[in-house]
């Protein structure tokens, strides 16, 4: 359980946006007045506070890394891309201006900004996050937070987030709805370079892709359907994927409905 409070001092707004996230999330807002986080935990004996402060929000746990959104990679690898190099989700996904494209695995929301960016305001890119408090995080990242390159804020701004299960999504999209349809589960093994990863880890759903996710997926995918997984990963072959680039610590995998 969590709650939802400002920082200390919040303007009016921000602390209505506290209440409005903590009505969406159906959890309790408390005023912060000159609490501490540490007197936060006990006192309403939570998991951790959502913070809504002048940057953004913030997640605090006792003995997690902090949580906030950024665009990670994403960044750095558009502007790799802008100058023509290669992106190795792109390249796997063949993804082309105007493109729809299915995330089924939000997270942090990088590939999706990749993915928004490239098929551009013709395109569609929908993202689906399971965990409610990293889909209103994410979310609220995606609209608010700047880049300082317009394009790259843009894309961010088009990406439609919806705090729901693939299982189900998928279970009730008409078939080749999409173009592409990614999976980028968190891996059955952690890869403890990565500092997103580490901050994402202890809010995600852990859980492994099924069978039968995979079967609606080819079903609604016009094109292709992806999977990320750690290099050398028995769940490409466990779900039928054939793997079409690996670098040092992970690989795409596809399936062409
Ligand atoms: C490895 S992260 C994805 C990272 C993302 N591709 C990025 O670029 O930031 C996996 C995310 O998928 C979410 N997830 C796992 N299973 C899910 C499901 N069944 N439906 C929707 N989201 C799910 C997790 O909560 C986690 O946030």
């Amino acid at each position: 359980m969590i709650v939802v409070t400002t920082s200390h001092e919040p303007s009016t707004k921000e602390k209505e946006k506290a209440v409005a996230i903590a009505d969406s999330l159906s959890v309790l807002y408390v005023d912060r007045d000159r609490a501490s986080l540490d007197k936060m935990y006990k006192q309403y004996e939570v998991d951790g506070v959502l913070i809504v402060t002048k940057q953004g929000l913030r997640y605090e746990s006792s003995g997690y890394p902090s949580f906030f959104f950024h665009p990670n990679l994403s960044v750095v690898r558009l502007k790799q891309w802008s100058k023509g190099e290669n992106d190795a989700m792109v390249r796997a996904a063949n993804l082309l201006e105007g493109d729809q494209v299915l995330d089924c695995t939000l997270g942090m929301g990088a590939d999706a900004i990749v993915s928004s960016f490239v098929t551009g305001a013709s395109g569609r890119v929908v993202g689906l996050e399971s965990e409610p408090l990293l889909a209103c995080m994410v979310a609220e990242g995606l609209k608010n937070y700047c880049s300082g390159r317009p394009a790259v804020d843009e894309a961010m701004r088009r990406i439609e987030v919806m705090n729901c299960n693939y299982r189900s999504y998928l279970a009730k999209s008409r078939s080749n709805s999409f173009d592409v349809v990614v999976f980028d589960p968190m891996f059955r093994k952690t890869v403890y370079g990565s500092k997103a990863m580490q901050m994402l880890k202890p809010l995600a759903n852990p859980t492994a892709v099924d069978e039968e996710s995979v079967a609606h997926a080819v079903r609604v995918a016009r094109r292709r359907v992806l999977l990320k997984e750690r290099k050398n990963s028995s769940e490409f072959a466990r779900l039928g994927f054939k793997v079409i680039h690996q670098s040092s610590s992970y690989a795409w995998g596809v399936i062409d409905p």
